[in-house]
């Protein structure tokens, strides 16, 4: 075995909302290990197709972007907010957006997509360490992590953040639209044939409804030490 996949992985899958972004980034930062943000590729392909006019549905092109998918993470190992490139321009914000985040989900359901990002993924398992934020992080892309965590928040609760998350950065949103927009993802998300999200059956199982941050990176932080 080489060197470049024995080091630890700890995954953490969930809905979007439920703090895995924000969970990850901040438990990489105190382990000091490398971040995958997962759902930032599916969204690079929803916006590269949206570019190149390519139809969402459309499996065979899209499956082509995707593995071919000229995209640079312009790596920050202070906050781990990297900045995005996608075909030299920079995405970072782009993609954050409704449409992005609805177009990943719809290329997310085509499994060549999910194949093609998957070389992509695992070349991020580098030492010392890795935390890989997504959906399908600890059933299919590393079965293998170290420690798996999936994190949930009721729906409510997960629109209110995400409703926060894209005022602060200065886009105006309705709740009750980003409310209607995450039942569509979830049930989009969780329906799919391949890679559907769901927790893994060893998965540490962590509702962060009320929960504050730093109380759900502790919880991690205790669980990781206890398998270490
Ligand atoms: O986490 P984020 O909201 O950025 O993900 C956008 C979409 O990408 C999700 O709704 C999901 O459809 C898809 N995704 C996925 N598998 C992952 C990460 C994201 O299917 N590992």
């Amino acid at each position: 075995m080489t060197e470049l996949n024995t080091a630890p992985v700890i995954t953490i899958d969930g809905p979007g909302g439920s703090g895995k972004g924000t969970v990850s980034r901040l438990l990489a930062r105190q382990l000091g290990w490398h971040f995958l943000d997962s759902g930032a590729l599916y969204r690079l392909v929803a916006l590269a197709a949206i570019h190149h006019s390519i139809a969402l549905g459309d499996e065979f092109n899209i499956k082509t972007l995707a593995a071919h998918l000229d995209v640079e993470f312009e790596s920050d190992e202070v906050d781990f907010e990297a900045r995005i490139w996608l075909e030299g321009e920079d995405v970072t914000e782009t993609i954050r957006s409704e449409e992005c985040g609805q177009g990943a989900s719809v290329v997310a359901a085509l499994p060549s997509v999910r194949q093609a990002l998957l070389a992509r993924q695992r070349a991020f398992q580098e030492p010392p360490g890795l935390v890989a934020d997504g959906r399908d992080m600890g059933t299919v892309v590393f079965p293998a992590a170290n420690l798996k965590i999936y994190l949930t928040a009721s729906r409510e609760e997960r629109a209110r953040r995400r409703h926060k998350q894209l005022n602060d950065k200065g886009m105006s949103v309705n709740l009750q639209r980003i409310l209607g927009e995450l039942a569509e993802r979830d049930a989009r998300d969780s329906a799919r044939s391949v890679s559907p999200l769901k927790s893994a059956p060893d998965a540490v199982v962590v509702d962060t409804t009320t929960a504050g941050i730093d109380e759900v990176v502790k919880r991690v932080l205790v669980e990781w030490q206890a398998r270490s």
